[in-house]
């Protein structure tokens, strides 16, 4: 039997894959998902625009159909998300051609997570709640979403609180990217510990780690965790991947774009020693990190290859495009 990674870190924690519906299908993909992984999150068909097309209409085919694959299979499941400023539908905001009210937006975002997390309840342990409410700059802590202008600052208290109400046995999570840049830490740290001081029900942050060969630094990383943990919040890696591409390359990409990619040894080099980084941190602080999730299975796709150009490929997971794990792996599981 091929020991998977999920084997690998039994002691420590459950290792999860973004999954589309087309990848649990019979085939090559839907048996390494369940030879390397103990958990899965669909990368996009529980968000609202997805699940929640129209108001009262729910398409549940997708979703249902990967949390019964996990279930046979005997992966958890991370819930993704409950409310967000991207991918929502637009008649979530409009009523008879009007902006809703503050009164009409809650109403709908009860019935929205009452409706999605009850469909799932004693199948999903864990939900992300509300996802990226906080700005990446500027002194703000609320980004401007429509959440947060037609309803304010309360919209993510009542997230958590129908959440918690719909399903009381499920673990309830803020998750955001850039966690670990000093402003933006300092911003998500705040919002979380006054949920707490108010007794919102929140049990965890995901960091969702859009990594990249150059950051975060190990001491970034160490104390995002360590702050986090502080507040008596689990903490989850949610959505891990390590762009090949410095993040600096980022703004010149968009000139520079060939639509080529290739993975040089260079890259592998720098790739190799950030994944050894991060792994040798989440197993320092297991007690406090319950799950690790990679944003999508390998190299042949990510979310990346359309980030932040569409066509600049890049090689940000352990296992290459034919599913075969790359040195990075092996520097992964060697502890
Ligand atoms: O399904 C439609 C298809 O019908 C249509 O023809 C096509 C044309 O654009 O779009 C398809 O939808 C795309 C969808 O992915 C499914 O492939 C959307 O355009 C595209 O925007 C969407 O991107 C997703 C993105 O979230 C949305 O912002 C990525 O796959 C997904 O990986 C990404 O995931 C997010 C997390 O949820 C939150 N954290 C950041 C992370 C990366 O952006």
């Amino acid at each position: 039997k091929v020991k998977g990674l999920k084997d690998y870190y039994q002691a420590y924690f459950p290792i999860g894959v973004a999954v589309n519906p087309r990848m649990v299908n019979e085939g090559a993909e839907s048996s390494f998902i369940v030879q390397q992984f103990s958990s899965l999150t669909p990368e996009n068909s529980m968000k609202m625009g997805p699940i929640h097309p129209q108001e009262n209409v729910y398409n549940w085919e997708a979703s249902d159909k990967m949390v019964a694959f996990a279930q046979q299979n005997g992966l958890k499941v991370r819930g993704h998300n409950l409310c967000w400023h991207n991918q929502t539908p637009a008649w979530f905001f409009k009523k008879d051609n009007r902006v809703v009210t503050k009164e009409e937006l809650l109403a709908r975002l009860k019935a929205h997570i009452f409706e999605v997390v009850k469909h799932y309840q004693g199948k999903i342990y864990v939900w992300d709640v509300v996802n990226e409410a906080v700005p990446d700059t500027g002194l703000s802590m609320y980004r401007k979403s429509k959440f947060y202008e037609i309803i304010g600052e309360e919209y993510i208290a009542k997230a958590f609180e129908y959440a918690h109400e719909a399903d009381p046995n499920a673990l309830l999570f803020y998750n955001d990217y850039n966690t670990e840049s000093k402003a933006k830490r300092e911003k998500i740290y705040q919002l979380l510990k006054g949920l707490k001081q108010k007794g919102v029900p929140i049990h965890g942050v995901g960091l969702q780690a859009h990594w990249s060969i150059d950051e975060p630094t190990q001491s970034e990383l160490e104390e995002s965790i360590t702050k986090f943990a502080s507040l008596g919040l689990k903490i989850q890696i949610t959505e891990l991947d390590i762009s090949v591409y410095p993040k600096e390359h980022e703004r010149r990409e968009r000139r520079e774009n060939d639509g080529v990619g290739i993975f040089t040894d260079e890259m592998e080099q720098k790739q190799i020693q950030q994944y050894k980084m991060v792994f040798d941190v989440f197993r320092k602080h297991k007690q406090n990190i319950t799950s690790v999730t990679f944003w999508n299975l390998s190299d042949q796709y990510s979310w990346l290859d359309n980030f932040p150009v569409t066509g600049r490929k890049d090689f940000p997971l352990l296992f290459d495009k034919n599913l075969k794990p790359k040195k990075a792996f092996w520097e992964v599981v060697k502890f």
